[in-house]
């Protein structure tokens, strides 16, 4: 299989961890007989720097032209004071919008020997699996108008949706339902919002459409609480843009290691972008010692979801979770008796555990 890719490294640890992830497709694509083909652009503050603009146009055509986008981080303090058209997060909204990247898709799913360093008691945590999708291209996040008034004492901020919109992203919801427990928590503020309202409508009429999934409704600050309280509680949770910025990060946290989780923002005909939920953490860039497995876990949702490679993706998270099983672990996750490993380091180690898969397949495979 040939599949151009295109690379959007961004800001602080964003072009360390974007390595590790070349370095890992790079050898799936030897095991497996791909080819890979990356085109690397800039985006987020790292364009602002070189092209006074945080999504050049060049960015869009070459992401528009791919089969799939990886995206490491934007972000930092440097560019915080900057007008709004020259913030590094306005190139990543403004990708997700020009892609039509509708649905965002974060699962959240801790490791075993991870779990010790969720904020919640493990046996708490234990078993969770959760898959939040969040409406990414509609809502507050870009409805106009969206400014200051009256010489700054007044404000507007809109939240804006199409019945459309609402669909097709509770739709895609119920769809993963399907390929799960069969469990659908819609979360909106369907007590004061009218966009809440219609959600909640929606969500009912497509609840026809798939009567083999249990639906429950839920308030977003009751959402919020239960996250905490019984995570386990959960299956499919979907809810629209801002709500879902929130919840996604709340929840990223309980599995006790935000550096390892992956997402998604993809459309239905399955080109997406890829990129960890961590950021950029400017604080740690260039020190080598940056936590890569979530940008890695983001290639496998990439070969998943976009690329159609099951199998490939699947030998990704299992040589992940390997490696974690036989102790490397970056500085941000708390592994009892652990190898301390750097960026450079874990991905060898990953690397390892994804070749050794092969020899041993061949080994068996001579004895068939
Ligand atoms: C995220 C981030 C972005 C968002 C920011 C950086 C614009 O918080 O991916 O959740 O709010 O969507
Ligand atoms: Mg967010």
């Amino acid at each position: 299989m040939k599949k151009n890719i295109v690379l959007l490294p961004g800001d602080g640890i964003g072009p360390e961890i974007m390595e590790s992830a070349k370095v890992v497709l790079n050898t799936v694509a030897s095991e497996y007989n791909h080819e890979f083909n990356f085109h690397e652009h800039a985006i987020g503050g790292d364009a602002i720097d070189r092209f006074n603009n945080p999504l050049p146009e060049e960015t869009i055509h070459a992401c528009k032209a791919a089969d799939a986008v990886l995206l490491g981080a934007v972000g930092g303090k440097k560019w915080d004071n900057n007008p709004s058209h020259l913030r590094p997060e306005k190139g990543l909204l403004g990708i997700r919008k020009a892609l039509g990247l509708f649905a965002n898709l974060r699962p959240i799913k801790g490791f075993n020997s991870l779990l010790h360093a969720s904020p919640l008691k493990e046996e708490k945590i234990a078993g969770s699996d959760i898959l939040i999708i969040r409406e990414l291209t509609g809502g507050l996040y870009f409805g106009t108008p969206s400014e200051r008034r009256e010489n700054g004492n007044v404000v507007v901020d809109t939240l804006y949706y199409e019945r459309h919109e609402m669909e097709r992203i509770i739709d895609k919801a119920f769809q993963s339902a399907m390929q799960r427990k069969k469990q659908l928590t819609s979360v909106d503020k369907a007590n004061v919002l009218e966009s809440s309202r219609m959600w909640r409508e929606i969500v009912d009429e497509k609840a026809n459409v798939y009567p083999e999934v249990e639906v429950e409704h839920l308030l977003v600050d009751a959402a919020a609480m239960k996250l905490i309280t019984q995570p386990n509680h959960f299956d499919v949770i979907v809810t629209e843009n801002l709500f879902g910025d929130i919840l996604s990060d709340e929840a990223s946290v309980l599995t006790g290691s935000l550096g390892m989780l992956p997402s998604a923002s993809i459309r239905t005909d399955g080109v997406g972008l890829y990129e960890p939920v961590h950021g950029s953490a400017p604080d740690i860039a260039g020190k080598g010692i940056a936590n890569p497995l979530g940008m890695i876990l983001s290639t496998a949702m990439m070969l998943r979801h976009s690329l159609g490679l099951e199998e490939e993706a699947a030998e990704i998270e299992r040589a992940v979770n390997e490696t974690l099983e036989q102790g490397y672990h970056t500085a941000d996750l708390q592994l009892k008796n652990g190898k301390l490993a750097g960026t450079k380091e874990i991905t060898d180690a990953v690397i390892e555990n994804l070749t050794t898969k092969s020899i041993s397949n061949s080994i068996c495979n001579m004895y068939v």
